[in-house]
């Protein structure tokens, strides 16, 4: 029945992020994190002083998009999700980086990967896909903590604030909007700790794949 596809989908900071990187490690697969194709269109329109709202010079750094861009370590800033989430709803954006997800995913040893529209879009024949949620304030503070320890100083009605206009946004927007795949599992981390929510992941797996 082919090679494994995990696809996980779910809004900013719902813990997805984490889980596919331990559901790789644990199935050694291959993973790829969608959001940083994004981060990294929108860091490069920054970094040419070219407005965001631009579409067709996002267009043309989608397609042009090098592996290298994936590893810089400002595409984890704050201000950088926000700016992702305006550059993801030009559907040639979502084109360009189409194919490249669809090549990581082809792979023959399987893939992990992680989005707002996996399972729905870019993978919709994975044997597994989940749908993470959490309650916003529960992801408000995790995302807090996670900048804190990058040195990042925000504040938590900032973040919330942040989260919640991105949740409206994926998911109003009408190329690809987030919504959980109609086979997905629907997984609420809100009580939750890393650990119960990978046992809980893994489980899932185990019955699907
Ligand atoms: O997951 P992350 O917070 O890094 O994603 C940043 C933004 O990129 C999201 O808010 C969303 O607008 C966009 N995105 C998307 N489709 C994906 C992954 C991310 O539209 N598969």
């Amino acid at each position: 029945n082919g090679p494994l596809v995990i696809a996980i989908d779910g809004p900013a900071a719902s813990g997805k992020g984490t889980l596919a990187k331990r559901l790789a490690l644990h199935y050694g697969l291959p993973h790829l994190d969608t959001g940083l194709l994004y981060r990294a269109v929108a860091l490069t329109l920054i970094d040419e002083g070219t407005d965001l709202d631009d579409t067709a010079a996002a267009a043309r750094a989608a397609s042009a998009l090098s592996a290298e861009r994936l590893s810089d370590p400002r595409l984890r800033e704050r201000a950088m999700g926000e700016a992702a989430s305006r550059v993801s709803s030009v559907p040639e954006v979502r084109a360009a980086l189409l194919s490249w997800q669809r090549r990581f995913a082809e792979g023959a040893e399987g893939a992990v990967l992680d989005g707002r529209d996996i399972g729905t879009v870019v993978c919709p024949e994975a044997r597994v896909k989940l749908f993470i949620i959490a309650a916003p304030e529960e992801r408000a503070r995790r995302r807090h903590r996670e900048l804190l320890g990058r040195g990042e100083e925000t504040t938590l009605a900032a973040i919330l604030a942040d989260i919640r206009a991105r949740d409206a946004r994926d998911s109003s927007r009408a190329a690809a909007p987030l919504k959980a795949a109609e086979d997905a599992v629907v997984l609420d981390t809100t009580e939750l700790d890393a650990e119960a929510a990978f046992a809980e992941a893994v489980a899932i797996v185990e019955r699907l794949k």
